[in-house]
């Protein structure tokens, strides 16, 4: 057997539990443990039926993404050692079969909970389902799993976004999980909304408050288990591996700027001069696989707070305009074919300013349009689509016009702890980061991925782009 690093020595023979494994990160984190992990004896993927469509198929289109094309020449069995478990986080104990629960407990040794509802606005039932209840869930598994190594809850920086500087600890919230439980359980939507609003007037959104809550459920009942909590920043597309620039999701500011790009909206109220918390998808896999491996070896360095992870970009990190400029000027060398108007991202600091361009620029054109579709009998769908638009840019704006301080000590040290070649496998840190290279990557990964327009589209796209 060739030779190992102890990152491969610690995941060998051993059986790992994904949730979350169909997302974006988790197709990326799937991906890696197959290809750079070569003795992982299974991998567990909890998978939940969706449009009658069985966890094969499901399975079977998720690896015909060009994403798995790398693993599928470098390990050609990768598929026997993927095992689809059917769960849905909504459903009380995931609604495993006896058999599944049993097999999960007994095989299991690793766990990345990774499933999460990431929408920023969905309704608090929802979100304190998946995102409190599943952990719950997930912790209560793990405790009646005689082999378990590590199991790592992925969290996002912005959980903790009611305190100015992140560090990385456990912090106190206005309402336990189980009460947050309790209230799903027994009140009606609107009275629920009403009673939270209030207790999470601090977060943004229900997605930043329920991932929080969650933290506080692991930090209250985990005990002694061999818990850690990853909390990544803004993840985008891939920067190395397996595909450069690789990108399969649009939530938060990439869905603006998507739609920024194919010139649908013009107006966003960001700061320009504020830094771009992003981090590539690869390097926060990484991240995820280190982590695992850290919590699982050293145990002995356990305190409250030791395995807590913020994984956030460099100081040196862009800010929004760089960000903005970039894209733009990639987008001058390779226009999108499906653009509607040539690509304007505007930023404006201040809000009336912002409302003012908003009605003029996105909703007076959408109802002039649906006036005419309406005169010729079609349906109107502008004002719908930018209403929808504008509630998502909304949910974006306090990640893109305030700043926070990140401590991320941990972060530092287990990248110090990895072997000289675990760094060059498991690659997470981003000092020295091609920023440049990497946004115009994320650009054509964009185009690419998200897109669908490869180089045949090129030359009619730059001869309407010039004109
Ligand atoms: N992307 C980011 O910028 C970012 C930043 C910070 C933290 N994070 C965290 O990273 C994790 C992954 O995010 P992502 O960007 O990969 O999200 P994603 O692409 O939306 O993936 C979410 C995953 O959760 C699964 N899931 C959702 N609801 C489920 C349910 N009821 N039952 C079973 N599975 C369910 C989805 O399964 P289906 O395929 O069946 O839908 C999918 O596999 C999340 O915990 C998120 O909070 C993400």
């Amino acid at each position: 057997m060739a030779s190992r690093t102890p990152i491969q020595t610690f995941y060998a023979g051993e059986a790992i539990f994904i949730t979350g494994g169909t997302g974006f990160v988790g197709k990326l984190l799937t991906e890696k443990l197959l290809r750079s992990c070569p003795d992982i004896s299974r991998i567990y993927l909890l998978i939940r039926l969706k449009k009658d469509k069985c966890p094969k198929s499901r399975l079977d289109e998720m690896f015909e993404k060009p994403v798995f094309d790398r693993v599928k020449e470098e390990v050609p069995n990768f598929r026997k050692k993927i095992v689809p478990v059917i769960g849905d986080l909504e459903t009380e104990d995931f609604g495993l079969s006896e058999n599944d629960e049993n097999m999960l407990i007994n095989q299991v040794s690793i766990i990345f909970h990774i499933a999460a509802n990431v929408r920023f606005n969905e309704n608090i039932k929802t979100s304190t389902m998946i995102n409190v209840n599943a952990t719950a869930t997930i912790l209560k598994l793990a405790k009646r799993m005689p082999n378990l190594k590590s199991l790592i809850h992925t969290s996002t920086i912005y959980a903790n976004c009611h305190v100015k500087h992140i560090k990385e600890r456990f912090y106190s919230y206005p309402i336990n999980y189980k009460d947050l439980i309790i209230f799903t359980r027994n009140l009606n939507e609107n009275i629920m909304e009403e009673k939270i609003s209030r207790i999470m007037s601090q977060w943004p959104n229900t997605y930043t408050f329920t991932k929080a809550i969650a933290e506080g459920l692991l930090r209250d009942e985990m005990g002694d288990l061999p818990v850690g909590i990853f909390r990544p920043a803004i993840v985008l597309s891939s920067a190395n591996e397996p595909l450069v620039g690789w990108i399969d999701n649009m939530y938060g500011p990439l869905g603006i700027t998507v739609t920024s790009l194919l010139g649908i909206t013009r107006f966003h109220r960001y700061n320009p001069d504020i830094k771009a918390n992003i981090v590539p998808a690869d390097f926060t896999v990484n991240g995820l696989i280190a982590s695992a491996w850290d919590v699982g070896n050293n145990q002995f360095r356990r305190g409250k707070d030791t395995f807590i992870y913020n994984f956030v970009s460099p100081d040196d990190r862009p800010t929004w305009n760089k960000y903005r400029y970039t894209l733009l000027e990639a987008n001058k060398m390779y226009p999108l074919r499906n653009a509607v108007y040539f690509p304007l991202m505007i930023y404006f600091k201040r809000k009336i300013p912002y409302r003012i361009c908003v009605w003029l620029g996105h909703f007076l054109p959408a109802l002039f349009i649906d006036a005419i579709n309406i005169c010729v009998n079609r349906s109107p769908r502008m004002w719908k689509l930018y209403k929808k638009l504008d509630i998502f840019s909304d949910a974006t704006q306090p990640f893109c016009n305030n700043e926070w301080k990140f401590s991320t000590d941990n972060v530092q040290a287990m990248w110090n702890r990895l072997s000289e070649e675990d760094q060059q496998l498991f690659k997470f840190s981003m000092i020295e980061f091609d920023w440049t290279k990497y946004l115009i990557d994320l650009y054509m990964g964009i185009r690419l991925y998200l897109l669908n327009e490869n180089d045949s589209t090129l030359e009619m796209s730059r001869i309407k782009y010039k004109r």
